[in-house]
Order: structure tokens, then sequence, then C-alpha cells
């Protein structure tokens, strides 16, 4: 891709309405553009980094042996009357009425619709335990929206519900959703905390959130420095020892990016969603439910990794992963020499590089590299040319390496598949 065809434009002076630093580099760096309070524009950048983030936790997903289903993003009062969360949401449920003054909700999670769909389609004990999942458009009318992709009124969830025929397998499925996160925030490069946590309006038995530590994180954790052991800071209350270890505890504020729970029957049962056991007797199934924010994740991606020149994107999130900068203009010859070396490192890495390919400054050229976040910037200078080389600047270390044109295949498969990174976060066009 060429930034020329690209609607790529960054803005250096500082957005006023933006408090956090991720929101602000977002809006620099072009990749969102606010509509309303709670409500973005994805720009074609924001929308390459989401879609990526996407295709992961698809693919952990799946690999977890959920599989995926859409549900619709309207859903009638009567399911949400069903359970009482119709009263009982308050207000942070948009409701609506079609033109027969029948009352709809604009789904901000889907348990009930869910549940609806599972009482119909898994009737036998022999088709569990099931987990679904999807990746849709969530509704909330926040009381505060705010921080950008943080907290909007319209936002991307992963959401997944198990059924299963007990508790014990019900709790199968729940460590499985554990594992299946950690793998989820590991290959998207991000420090996450598990930690105990209430269970809120969604109700149930046990939950677990996963926290990004950040300065800007609107909950505050309560953790062990010691050991594994993290807690939501309301279920914690004044502890101030871990009670695995008994090490004093700190506390750091941190970004919610996923949460999971033991629903039990808090659905099935006033549902009447139930299976036939192998004695033919109705059973009511255990469920567990399981969101990923995944547009916060972006975010919360930027809060944990950025620097006073911009965004520093974990190699998963970067909508381009690599960044040929021609340092001249059309007559120079440079900018054609850098759309063959894009095409050469596109044999390997489709779809995955950016030319700027703009009559532009070197100094604009660099400054729009770092503050968009591109993992590699390759240069291309006259000099360096003459002698069939070019330079690799890493924006995370700012470590540069002058690199034989030929050798330049292997020497991005080698950075990319250093620990730590990894190859297979290249998943936008396999
Ligand atoms: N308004 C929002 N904007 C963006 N993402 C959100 C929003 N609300 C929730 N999420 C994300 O969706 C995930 C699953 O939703 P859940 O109902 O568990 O959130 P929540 O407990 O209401 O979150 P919070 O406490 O931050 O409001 C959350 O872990 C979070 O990452
Ligand atoms: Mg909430
Ligand atoms: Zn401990």
């Amino acid at each position: 891709m060429r930034t020329t065809r690209l609607p790529y434009v960054t803005f250096h002076e500082e957005p006023a309405e933006a408090e956090v630093v991720s929101h602000r580099l977002m809006l620099r760096g072009g990749y969102v553009k606010k509509v309303a309070g709670g409500l973005y524009d994805f720009l074609p950048l924001g929308a390459r980094s989401l879609r990526k983030v996407e295709a992961i936790v698809r693919e952990e997903m799946e690999r977890a042996g959920a599989f995926e289903v859409l549900m619709p993003a309207l859903q009638p009062s009567e399911l949400w009357q069903a359970t009482e969360r119709w009263e009982k949401y308050g207000k942070e449920l948009f409701r609506i009425q079609d033109r027969h003054e029948r009352s709809f909700a604009l789904g901000p999670t889907h348990e009930e619709v869910v549940t609806d769909l599972a009482r119909g389609l898994l009737r036998s004990y022999r088709q569990l335990p099931v987990t679904l999942f999807q990746i849709q458009t969530k509704f909330r009318d926040e009381m505060r929206p705010r921080f950008g992709l943080m907290r909007g009124r319209e936002f991307v969830m992963k959401d997944a519900y198990s059924f299963a025929r007990s508790s014990e397998e019900g709790s199968a499925c729940y460590r499985v959703m554990q594992e299946a996160y950690f793998r989820v925030f590991s290959r998207l490069g991000l420090t996450v905390r598990m930690v105990e946590a209430d269970t809120g309006m969604i109700g149930g038995s046990s939950s677990h959130e996963f926290m990004v530590l950040a300065p800007s994180g609107e909950d505050t954790v309560v953790y062990c420095p010691s050991c594994s052991w993290a807690s939501n800071v309301e279920l914690a209350g004044a502890a101030t020892h871990c009670p695995i270890c008994q090490t004093p505890v700190e506390r750091t504020t941190a970004i919610e990016v996923g949460h999971v729970f033991d629903l039990g029957a808090r659905y099935s049962e006033p549902m009447g969603a139930a299976f036939l056991d192998p004695d033919g007797r109705e059973t009511l199934y255990h469920m567990g439910c399981y969101g990923i924010g995944v547009s916060r994740l972006l975010a919360a991606a930027i809060e944990q990794s950025h620097d006073e020149s911009g965004i520093i994107w974990p190699l998963a999130m970067a909508p381009w992963t690599v960044c040929v900068l021609p340092l001249g203009g059309k007559d120079s010859g440079l900018t054609a020499k850098g759309e063959r070396i894009a095409a050469i490192i596109e044999e390997r890495f489709p779809g995955d590089v950016l030319v700027d390919d703009r009559e532009a400054r070197p100094g604009v050229k660099f400054a729009d590299a770092d503050l968009c976040g591109f993992p590699l910037q390759i240069i291309l200078g006259e000099k360096n040319l003459r002698d069939d080389r070019v330079e690799i600047k890493v924006r995370k270390s700012g470590e540069r390496h002058v690199v034989p044109v030929p050798g330049l295949q292997e020497w991005i498969g080698d950075f990319l598949g250093r620990p730590g990174s990894m190859v297979d976060t290249l998943i936008l066009d396999r």
C-alpha cells in the first residue's frame, strides 16, 4: 500500500479534548475520528489494527474449541424481561421501539439471546459441552463515555458463552477460556494480570478480570509483587497481605480488557433452558460467559507502549508491520526503488508493507512513521542505495541497522522470529 493512495492524515498539534495518551495518539495518528461522545469512526489505519486484533482473538477462540456465531445487536425486550434484566440493567441499556411500538434493546451483552439460541439447538446431553462466540458491536449508554476507544457507547467486543452438563464441566470450559485469554494477550504483546472479580450485573458465582496495568486505568487492582495473586479492589477490601504467600500487597490502576464469569444457572433457570440427560430428564445448562474488549485493547496497548514521538505498536497490532520511507521526490528514483523493495518484502509478508511515497521532507516522513508506530521503518537514501543497502530503524528500541537489499527478506524474517515477537502475528492476508 502507498500513503498517497491512503487518507494518511496526521496531526501534530495536541487535540484539546483528549485526556489520555492513547486517545491523543489515535486522533493524531489518524486512527480514529470522533463522531459524537463515545462514538468513533475507525479510519483505515484504525480499522486495520482492529482487524488484526480480531483475527488473533478468533484464532485463539477456535483453537480453544469455540464456534463462531453472529447474533443480532437488536434484541427483543421479552428476552430481557424473562431474566428481569429489562428492569434491573438500568440506564446503560439503550432501549428503542419499532414502528409497532414493540420494545427492543441494543445489545450491551448477549446472555439472553444466546440462551434462547441454545435452548432450541442443544437439546441432548450428547451435544454438550459447547462454547459459542461472536465478535460484534455492543451498545452501552455509559454515564461517562470517555478516553476515546477506552469507554465508548458503541464498541467492539468478543463475547463467548459456554453450555455444560454439570458444574465440573462448566469449570473445565471456564479454565479453557482463561488459558485462551492468556494466549490472546501474549500474542498481542500485552502484559496482563488476571484478578479475582465481582460478578456485578452479569451475575453468577465466580469471575476473573484481565487487567492491563496502566496509570490511566479506571480500575484499581490489589496485587502481590511476589506471586500471581491479584484481586479487584472491591473484592479485596482492606486486605494488606497476599492470601497465598503473605507478602504485603500493592495497589495500581488498570484497564479491564477481558472478563470471564462462571454463570451457573443464572440465565438457564429463568429462561427454562435445558437439555435431556441420559435418563431423559430435563437438566439446566451450566453456563459461562467470557468477554474481551476488542476495540478497548487498541487503547490499552498504546497506554502500555508509547513514547514522546508516538505509538509503539506491539508487532501484532500495527496496521502495517513495515513502513518503507524513500527520502527523495519522484525524480530521485527513490520512490520507484522503494516500491520494488516493498514488493520484495511482500513476497514473504503479503499486505503488510506501507510505502510513504508522498512528496514530503524526510523529517515529516520520520515524524509520521514514529507517530503511527510502525514497528520497522526501512529508510532509503541515495548513498546507501548506491551500495544496494537500506537502513532499518526498529521503532521500539530505536536501534538502526544497515542491511543489503538482497538480504532484506531474511533479515526481517529473523527479526520477527526473535523470541518475544511472533511471525504468526502477520496473519492478515494469509
Ligand atoms: N464502554 C466500553 N467501551 C469499550 N469497551 C468496553 C466498554 N465496556 C466494557 N468494555 C469491554 O468489554 C469487556 C466485557 O464487558 P463487561 O460487561 O465485562 O465490562 P464491564 O465490567 O462493564 O467493564 P467496565 O467495568 O470497564 O465498565 C470488558 O472487559 C471491557 O474490556
Ligand atoms: Mg461497564
Ligand atoms: Zn503472593
